[in-house]
């Protein structure tokens, strides 16, 4: 299985890229220009997100593409660029005719059929309020994908946290299934890969947490 990442130069970019190596995927890196990345038995591809060509060029020939691309610093740029890298990705995706995109998004976006969990609604209103270059990235990028045609999945996720693997999760939309706050990196990276190989959540947005009974 050929699978091309991006958005995987950060933290949970480390456990994407253990996780395919662990399952035997081929992976292509997309990596922006001027990061550190590095990693020798990987095809890592350098430049702009906004670089159509070049963007085409790592997602030919794969069977999946996944995103952890999002924004995590206060000082957000306030020109969308996860949603307009978002665009460029889901654009060459079906120049190539590769039809299945996973990417991480989370609480702030909200699914139509969520319900109400204040443990998902305070911290979205906390980052409207106090990071709106995030949150308006945040909703930009969540719009994009529900509007294509692709064969998309977006895994929402609160707070992720540098812990094994626990495989025991709560998957559901907010206000109907029960959601713990937080979820190991190593969890989502496998739950992606999961989605990879089956077609339970096509065209769905579910939560996904650390299971709480
Ligand atoms: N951390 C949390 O608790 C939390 C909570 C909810 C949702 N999330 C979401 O989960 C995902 C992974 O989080 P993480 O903690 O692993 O994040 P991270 O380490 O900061 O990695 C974020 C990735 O997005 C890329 N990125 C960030 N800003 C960008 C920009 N302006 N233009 C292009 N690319 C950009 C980064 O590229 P570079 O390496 O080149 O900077 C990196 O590959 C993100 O989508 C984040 O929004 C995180």
């Amino acid at each position: 299985m050929n699978i091309t990442l991006f958005g995987a130069t950060g933290k949970t970019g480390r456990y994407l890229i253990d996780e395919g190596q662990r399952r035997g995927v081929n992976l292509t890196v997309f990596a922006r220009s001027g990061s550190s990345f590095q990693q020798a038995d990987i095809r890592i591809i350098r430049g702009d997100l906004t670089d159509r060509a070049l963007v085409r060029e790592a997602v030919r020939g794969a069977d999946t593409v996944l995103s952890a691309l999002g924004p995590t610093s206060p000082s957000h740029p306030r020109n969308l660029p996860i949603t307009r890298a978002t665009e460029t990705i889901l654009t060459a995706m079906t120049e190539e005719h590769v039809t299945r995109f996973i990417a991480i998004s989370t609480g702030t976006a909200a699914d139509p059929g969520d319900g109400f969990d204040w443990k998902i609604k305070a911290p979205a209103q906390l980052i409207r309020l106090f990071m709106p270059s995030s949150y308006r990235d945040i909703i930009g990028m969540a719009k994009t994908v529900r509007a294509s045609p692709l064969e998309w999945t977006m895994v929402r996720v609160a707070l992720l946290k540098d812990l094994p693997a626990s495989h025991r999760l709560n998957v559901g939309l907010y206000g109907h299934t029960r959601h713990s706050l937080g979820i190991s990196r190593a969890d989502v990276a496998s739950f992606m890969f999961d989605q990879a190989e089956n077609r339970a959540f096509i065209r769905q947005a579910p939560g996904i947490s650390t299971f709480a009974s």
